[in-house]
């Protein structure tokens, strides 16, 4: 069911200082910060030849990533993001396997502009999972 890697997302305590560290230190191709106010984030995607990273620090009020961010202040791996060609029968499948879909299980507009869903990181090995409809 699942396909690609679509990207990996960092949460980060210092969203210039992490991006200036891929471009330079690390020579990526690194694109400006976006604002995504539905999910509470600024990002900043990475390109690199075979996947993404998605650099994620809090926008506004309530954001996810600031109680990331309080739990571990140096930052870290936050979310996988795979590939699935349908998201709706993605859904129907995980849900028939027990899954837990995170807020009530209808998919959002993300960071490309295509529906996504989380799924909740104690079904998955302690590892948040972002589908995305390709
Ligand atoms: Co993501």
């Amino acid at each position: 069911m699942i396909g690609r890697l679509n990207h990996v997302a960092i949460a980060v305590p210092d969203l210039a200082a992490a991006a200036a560290q891929y471009a330079n230190t690390l020579g990526a191709k690194v694109n400006p910060p976006q604002d995504e106010p539905d999910h509470g984030v600024t990002v900043v995607f990475i390109e690199l030849p075979n996947t993404k990273i998605e650099l994620l620090y809090p926008l506004g009020e309530n954001s996810p990533i600031q109680r990331f961010l309080d739990k571990n202040p140096a930052g870290g791996i936050h979310h996988m993001c795979y590939e699935v060609e349908d998201i709706l029968a993605a859904r129907d499948r995980l849900l028939a396997d027990g899954a837990r879909v995170l807020g009530g299980g209808e998919p959002k507009i993300g960071a490309h502009g295509k529906p996504v869903l989380f799924l909740h990181p104690k079904d998955f090995n302690g590892c948040l999972i972002e589908l995305e409809q390709t």
